[in-house]
């Protein structure tokens, strides 16, 4: 068995922990990441795109990635679509802010090479396994390695960015899954194809048919969604039917067709935790919370986590200063509890459920009016879209 020390233990190198390990690197705090993934998985899966101009903005003033303004693409706005006609929300005008459609994994690449180019101690294809002494100065996570050796890291704090079937969640919430759960009763069938693009901005279409989302990725490959029932196999579809899925939920929109190269199916669940925090251990990004992707809202929920549980491990670590971390869970939870009602809102009003009645489908119409022709309406959505103001940072 292999003993390491290290002041932050980190579980997960996704966005959160990935980026949590580079702040605190540059506050001079040292920590060990692991992952059980390989590189090259963690660099390759497909996950959301849209970034919030905060997250922008500390993965650029951080150092963290010097491509998102390159190879990111800043949108301004996104279009409602519904009873066939497109309702534009702009963004600056009414915030002052955009978003930036750049794929998590290329966030993950980004990260990934900085953390080596400064000599992180990032260990991949290692498996946690239990957290112990949480309530104590100096929590352990057990892991095993590649070589099937048993890792014990003893750390100063520990921090489960481990995703949504997290390991480190039960030695803060005290069970598997101990926390605040919805399911929804319709999922996506996510696309990437070899197109040029449909629209230049996202067009989420609320459509009898069920919902659609057309995002992009680049002039080349774009990405679409359909609804679909969350028990579909995705090999079920010929290349033809799911042409024909999205095209009827987008009417007034002739989609670019090309070669689909990937298929996946995207479960809708609203997740928190009970509890975020116990002792010496915290839980950040899919770990502590899980949002249905119609809002964006993931991994920019992870980075704001990762913002104010930083800030407290600077006080904790380096002055002694317990305040701060005391206060992660109530300060973390208040932007949480937003981003999982803007999840379910966009999602409830976009998407058509099985049992939907026609008065459901009047008040779905009846409701997007409501944000359309209402000043207050747009700019409610353009808020939480481009994201709530973040703590500063220092
Ligand atoms: C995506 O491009 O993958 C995407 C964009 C917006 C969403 C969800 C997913 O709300």
């Amino acid at each position: 068995m292999t003993r390491i020390r290290t002041r932050v233990a980190i579980v997960g190198a996704g966005p959160a922990g990935l980026l949590l390990s580079h702040l605190l690197a540059k506050a001079g705090i040292e920590s060990v990441v692991i992952d059980q993934r390989t590189r090259e998985e963690i660099e390759t899966t497909i996950r959301a795109g849209i970034l919030e101009q905060g997250t922008v903005d500390i993965l650029e003033s951080s150092g963290a990635s010097t491509r998102v303004r390159t190879v990111g693409n800043r949108h301004d706005g996104i279009e409602l679509r519904f009873e066939g006609e497109g309702h534009r929300i702009d963004f600056p005008s009414v915030t002052g802010r955009a978003v930036w459609l750049y794929p998590q994994h290329e966030v993950l690449k980004d990260l990934v090479a900085v953390r080596l180019a400064e000599g992180q101690d990032l260990r991949l294809g290692v498996t946690a396994e239990r957290v112990e002494d949480a309530e104590t100065d100096h929590p352990r996570v057990i892991a095993v390695d590649a070589d099937g050796q048993l890792l014990e890291i003893e750390a100063e704090f520990v921090v489960g960015s481990d995703g949504s079937r997290s390991v480190v969640r039960p030695a803060v919430t005290e069970s598997a899954t101990g926390g605040y759960f919805r399911e929804y009763p319709f999922a996506w069938f996510g696309i990437l194809c070899e197109a040029p693009p449909s629209s230049k901005e996202l067009i989420y279409s609320n459509s009898a048919n069920g919902f659609a989302l057309i995002s992009q990725r680049n002039a080349t490959v774009q990405r679409m969604y359909f609804q679909c029932d969350p028990e579909v196999d995705p090999a079920s579809y010929s290349e033809e039917q799911l042409w024909h899925e999205l095209q009827v939920r987008v009417p007034g929109t002739t989609l670019n067709q090309g070669p689909i190269f990937q298929r996946d199916v995207l479960r809708f669940r609203s997740f928190v935790a009970h509890e975020l925090l116990r002792g010496r251990v915290a839980l950040i990004g899919d770990a502590a919370h899980t949002v249905p992707p119609t809002g964006a809202k993931g991994m920019n929920l992870a980075i704001a986590d990762v913002i104010v549980l930083e800030r407290a491990l600077r006080a904790l670590l380096l002055e002694n200063d317990a305040r701060l971390i005391e206060a992660f869970p109530e300060t973390a939870l208040n932007r949480i509890w937003k981003a999982q009602h803007f999840s379910w809102w966009m999602t409830s009003m976009l998407h058509v459920a099985p049992d939907a009645t026609d008065f459901d489908r009047k008040r779905q119409i009846g409701e997007l009016r409501s944000v359309v022709e209402s000043e207050a309406g747009k700019t409610y959505l353009a808020e939480a879209y481009t994201g709530w103001p973040l703590p500063q940072a220092g």
